[in-house]
């Protein structure tokens, strides 16, 4: 207990005593957000504001305090549904500017936003790292993923556009197939990603023709302040609109419009639930959504020890566990498991833990207020249980800074078997048939990805058939993660809904669409008249190089 209280007086050393001794280059000032962006235009805001404040703290007379970081609007009903309206209005039945604007100069204006996104890159990866305690050099790679995630998103939609650029001729029918946009989308992202995630589905979203509603995540709010001019600038007015406020009052009045084409989601199971049990008309609703996962991680006898613990490592801990593609559930085979979480322990021990700016630092403060509790809470369920904390100071706490647990053994009577913990504590089962890990995987409610530790062929085959049927992604001898983001994004069960990439997305925000004519002389002639004269953006033979 007294080396426990010791530890957690170190962690609360961490934070500075006074804002000069953190590094000019990362410190911040207070950001008011007084406006909103709708239908082109920055509107004033002069009503209640939600207050800001940092993971990272400041030491104080009265012991440390969150930093202030400054305010955005509350939002209400009245606004979201202005918001709504200028969507709407903005895409006028699939007649407005942008959904029948040629995709050349639609990418256009993407290329323009991209750029002014750059010019904010320092600001934001600030507000990344201030708003979600993210280390500066992850703040910096979200950034980075994003803008190459934009580019990447042009580059395909360019190559679909151009094998849409021909006429296709199938028993005796002339047609030409392009995708087309679907309309108002409602777009919300996490918390964990502010700005990678949301774009993954805004970006697409706008590029494929479709008007937005924007949502900014309830952590990582200011991250999109800065970048409200350059949506402004970049597309027509009414193309992105923002909408603030609490969620549970500013959402059911959209979905209950009836006038949501497309959900795009990021968050928990539930609340995608709730929202679209909103929508009237469940069968005009096309939703785009990226949930809940437990991903659980399986080391057989035959794993690479050191390998298996690295992975682990990366999967369970980086960005502090708080990904929904994090290992979040260890199988551990029985004869391993005592070396595996001995490897492990040493491992953690070595880890850097310190303030976000600092470099190498792999352990910042967890961003949720009210996480802390919650997984002290788990640990002693599990140590109620019949669990023991492994690691020397694992699960201390001081402040927002949770030092990571271990956890053994783990049972179905446990929190941490099922709950998703998004957090940094590493539950680990022992097993001694495959089946075990197999039979958690059927009965759990997720499905998004699964890592399997071994150096037999054989066992791995064994493993992939019946797993690829369980999970969305088998990862072997590697950690679960999203990217290569070319790479399908998805998941079964309550993990997902639709399938996200560089690709798919623009798949997933859009629907195929064809002009198609009998074939004889008056048709032909009048197709080569539209194409000639570049009369229509969509029946077209424009090759974009
Ligand atoms: O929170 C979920 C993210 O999509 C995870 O992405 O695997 O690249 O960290 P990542």
């Amino acid at each position: 207990m007294a080396n426990e209280n010791s530890f957690t007086q170190t962690l609360t050393n961490l934070f500075v005593k006074k804002e000069e001794e953190i590094p000019e280059e990362y410190r911040i000032g207070e950001v008011h957000q007084k406006e909103y962006l709708i239908n082109g235009e920055m509107r004033a805001w002069n009503g209640k504001v939600t207050e800001v404040y940092s993971p990272i703290m400041i030491q104080s007379a009265e012991g440390p305090k969150r930093k202030f970081l400054g305010t955005y609007p509350v939002g209400t009903e009245k606004e979201a549904l202005e918001a709504l309206d200028a969507a709407i209005a903005a895409y006028d039945n699939g007649r407005g500017e942008w959904p029948t604007m040629s995709v050349s100069d639609r990418i256009a204006c993407m290329e323009r936003f991209v750029y002014k996104m750059g010019e904010q890159k320092a600001t934001i990866v600030k507000l990344i790292m201030w708003e979600i305690g993210k280390s500066y050099a992850d703040s910096v790679k979200e950034f980075d993923r994003t803008v190459e995630y934009i580019n990447n998103t042009i580059d395909a939609l360019k190559d679909l556009d151009r094998q849409s650029s021909r006429f296709a001729i199938e028993e005796g029918v002339i047609a030409q197939i392009r995708r087309s946009p679907l309309g108002v989308v409602l777009c919300m992202g996490p918390f964990n990603y502010p700005l990678n995630e949301t774009f993954t589905t805004l970006i697409p979203a706008i590029i494929m023709g479709n008007t937005l509603l924007f949502k900014p995540p309830k952590h990582g709010t200011l991250v999109h302040y800065p970048l409200l001019k350059a949506f402004q600038e970049s597309f027509p007015k009414g193309v992105v609109n923002t909408v603030y406020g609490r969620g549970a009052d500013v959402t059911p009045c959209l979905m209950k419009s009836g006038k949501i084409n497309v959900l795009a989601f990021i968050g928990s199971s539930k609340v995608a639930n709730d929202l679209k049990k909103n929508h009237p008309k469940l069968n005009r609703l096309r939703a785009i959504l990226s949930l809940d996962a437990k991903n659980a991680s399986i080391i057989t006898k035959n794993a690479d020890l050191s390998l298996a613990v690295n992975e682990s490592i990366l999967g369970s801990l980086s960005y502090n566990g708080q990904r929904c593609t994090a290992i979040k559930i260890l199988f551990v085979h029985k004869s391993i498991v005592d070396d595996f979480i001995k490897q492990l322990n040493e491992a953690i021990a070595a880890l850097k833990y310190g303030l976000p700016w600092e470099k190498g630092v792999l352990l910042t403060p967890v961003a949720e207020p009210g996480k802390p509790a919650y997984l002290t809470e788990c640990i002693n369920d599990a140590i109620a249980n019949g669990a023991k904390v492994m690691n020397e100071n694992g699960g201390t706490v001081a402040e927002s800074f949770v030092f990571p647990a271990v956890v053994y053994p783990v049972n179905n009577k446990m929190k941490l078997y099922r709950e998703e913990q998004f957090g940094p504590v590493i539950p680990i089962v022992p097993f001694e048939s495959l089946d075990e890990p197999i039979d958690y995987l059927i009965e759990s409610p997720h499905g998004q990805q699964v890592s399997v530790f071994t150096t037999d062929a054989k066992e791995a085959a064994q493993l992939i058939d019946p797993l690829v049927n369980l999970v969305s992604r088998v990862n072997i001898n590697s950690q679960c993660q999203r990217g290569p983001d070319v790479f399908p994004f998805t998941g079964r069960k309550d993990s997902a809904e639709g399938t996200l990439s560089v690709v798919d997305a623009l798949r997933s925000f859009s629907i195929r669409s064809l002009v198609a004519s009998k074939m004889n002389d008056v048709n032909k002639d009048l197709f080569n008249a539209v194409v000639k004269n570049h009369d229509s953006n969509f029946l077209s033979t424009n090759f974009i190089f």
